[in-house]
């Protein structure tokens, strides 16, 4: 038995992230929270960010991981020390996986509003790349709407327009979709903007850094140092939600390819957890 790799986002973007395991590690088993019964997190507070990234990573080593995925960019940028604290396992993060392999000097980020305030991207970017140019733009009315589900729909396409304007008139040459919703969107953004403007997927990156990291922790199944292709690997992992399973193993089919089974869990507040509510 292979480690488990746990992930976690407010709803169904993480599972963007979690195709992306499934198609390179088709042997790992995968633990999947989408928090539903919160999301958006985008919206939220820096403290109600921590505290509930404080429960969910609480609740995902109760259960049992190896490794764990911040399958969440807003997570990710205002909670990283919390859930590093909390999950007792390695974690590996969206933002610092896809800063290094940015390469222009221009550079947009398009992210909730939680995350583009933190600065949190331009701070890993500048990291790597002293003198791009990064600007971020909020993009509060994606989420909302994707997770609605009609990814055709006019306001999508509107709102896409209004948050692509300030990069365009930058000259972006590469695009950086800063939350893990975002990628469902890239035919839409691929229609709107100039050919040789990049969509950078951050998952690549991080889902790239997973199998050296699984392989040193000595956890790699044999087939897939082996890169063989092997079946079913959603069968492998299971997926859960705080809010209603139904509505979001529907959803997820035209994300992951077929119709999962998905649980309905409690989580349980932890001591962290209730700090950061006190101090809220
Ligand atoms: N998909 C998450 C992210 O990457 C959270 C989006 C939200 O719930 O606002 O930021």
């Amino acid at each position: 038995m292979s480690l488990r790799v746990g992930l976690f986002d407010s709803g169904l973007g993480g599972l963007t992230v979690l195709r992306q395991v499934h198609e390179h590690y088709p042997h790992t088993p995968c633990l999947y929270l989408g928090d539903t019964a919160r999301v958006p997190y985008g919206e939220r507070s820096a403290e109600e960010i921590r505290m509930i990234a404080a429960e969910v990573v609480h609740w995902l080593r109760l259960q049992g991981i190896g490794v764990l995925v911040m399958a969440c960019n807003t997570s990710n940028a205002l909670a990283l020390d919390v859930a590093v604290a909390e999950a007792g396992v390695p974690v590996v993060g969206l933002i610092d996986s896809v800063a290094p392999t940015l390469t222009s000097n221009r550079i947009g980020v398009l992210a909730t509003p939680a995350t583009a305030a933190s600065g949190a991207y331009r701070r890993a970017i500048h990291a790597c790349r002293p003198k791009a140019e990064v600007v971020e733009v909020a993009c509060p009315a994606f989420v909302p709407l994707i997770e609605a589900g009609d990814l055709e729909h006019p306001d999508l396409q509107q709102a896409a327009t209004t948050y692509l304007q300030p990069l365009l008139e930058r000259g972006c040459e590469e695009i950086v979709l800063g939350c893990t919703h975002y990628p469902l969107l890239e035919p839409l953004l691929a229609r709107l903007l100039p050919t040789d403007v990049v969509l950078v997927d951050p998952a690549r990156a991080t889902v790239a850094r997973l199998g050296p990291l699984l392989a040193s922790l000595g956890d790699l199944p044999e087939a897939e140092q082996l890169q063989q292709a092997a079946p079913a690997a959603l069968s492998q992992s299971r997926i859960c939600v705080t809010g209603c399973a139904e509505g979001f193993a529907r959803a997820a089919a035209c994300w992951l390819g077929s119709e999962p089974l998905v649980e309905q869990v409690r989580l349980c507040p932890t001591l962290r957890g209730d700090r950061q509510r006190q101090q809220a």
